[in-house]
């Protein structure tokens, strides 16, 4: 075959990988000691990976939320307001939620990821439509390379009653008991976060900031050679917050003073990042990060949810919040809506994208 087929046969590849609808996991169960060629990573994303390092050079912050409703609320504030606007990133523990409903949700996304193939495959699908979907690489036609991940994905809100209806059962009762955690908490940090920016109380929600939720369970297999793919590239979140519950294999990394630093689990903590939205609305003053996840090398599955938190409104203009404009600092970017936001976002791969600086003035 002639070289000039080179990309009909990558998709074609694409296409009979999607079309198998048993994702990543399939191809694990199927022995394969190697990786399909459609998961090979160009060479400048290969010799920028490095490896979990046992020795941590840096970690980002971890932050004790007890007594978040008490005379300590102002020293949480500026807590958060310093990890948002140097890291981007920052853990959080004594958050409230029970470490049983954190084993809960994790238990119930792997249940559904390692239930056999052909009960997995009735969800497969592209498109969210009712709410909920299963696919592997969501940006599979988009990006130069795929990533060695699974993803079940749940539109949760705006509230909808009739969602649960298309949430598999072997997973429904933990993802509605995870939401109404994730609202709680969720609902806190973008208070604190707010506050921080010296906004009123509540503003952030009042912008509709906790109701456009989306999770997504992201399932990592073994991968045999983890040295030429990505769990899952790099990239900074699009929205506003990002509540993200990981188990303890390790893998997230985040881009801190140009070098890459391990997200090291921490038992019962709760990894939240600030979104392209978010630094946006502060005008700068927060930071989104870019943020990846390795391969796994291990046998062990690595699972991570994460809920975005997005505004409901999108058709509203979104844009720096007029507190953070000043005289000194005029608006660093334009407004729009969040569905032209998004639609930017979907159009191109995952893969080291700025969504920010296209918005930027
Ligand atoms: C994401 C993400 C990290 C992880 O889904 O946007 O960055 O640990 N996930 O899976
Ligand atoms: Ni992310």
């Amino acid at each position: 075959m002639v070289n000039s087929n080179e990309d009909y046969d990558r998709n074609d590849d694409l296409k009979r990988f999607d079309e198998s609808k048993a994702g990543v996991k399939g191809l694990v169960d199927a022995g394969h000691t190697t990786i399909p060629r459609i998961f090979i990573h160009p060479a400048e994303t290969l010799s920028d990976l490095k490896p979990v390092s046992d020795t941590p050079s840096e970690t980002i912050p971890v932050i004790d939320l007890s007594g978040f409703d008490s005379d300590r609320r102002a020293s949480l504030v500026d807590q958060v307001n310093r990890a948002a606007r140097d890291y981007g990133f920052f853990q959080v523990v004594n958050h409230g939620i029970p470490q049983a409903n954190l084993d809960r949700t994790i238990a119930a996304v792997k249940a559904f990821h390692e239930q056999p193939a052909e009960a997995r495959a009735g969800f497969y699908k592209r498109e969210g439509g009712a709410g909920f979907s299963y696919m592997s690489n969501v940006d599979l036609y988009q990006s130069k390379a795929a990533s060695w991940r699974d993803t079940m994905t749940v539109r949760l809100g705006p509230t909808d009653p009739r969602l649960w209806d298309h949430v598999p059962e072997i997973c429904r009762d933990a993802v509605a008991e995870w939401d109404r955690e994730v609202v709680r908490l969720g609902g806190l940090l973008l208070d604190l976060a707010g506050e921080g920016l010296g906004l009123g109380a509540g503003s952030l929600r009042e912008l509709s900031c906790l109701e456009g939720r989306i999770m997504v369970g992201h399932y990592y297999p073994y991968c045999p050679q983890p040295h030429l793919t990505v769990g899952l590239g790099s990239h900074a979140d699009p929205g506003v917050l990002t509540v993200l519950l990981q188990d303890h294999m390790g893998g997230l990394q985040v881009k801190s003073g140009g070098v890459w630093v391990d997200v090291k689990p921490v038992p019962g903590a709760i990894v939240i990042n600030v979104g392209d939205l978010l630094q946006i609305m502060s005008n700068d003053v927060y930071k989104s990060v870019d943020h990846r996840v390795l391969a796994n090398s291990c046998q062990e599955p690595r699972v991570s949810i994460a809920v975005f938190l997005n505004p409901s409104k999108r058709d509203e203009l979104y844009g720096p919040l007029p507190e953070l404009i000043l005289p000194e600092k005029p608006a660093l970017y334009q407004h729009f809506t969040f569905s032209e936001f998004m639609h930017r976002f979907f159009t191109k791969e995952l893969d080291n994208k700025s969504l920010k600086n296209y918005f930027r003035i």
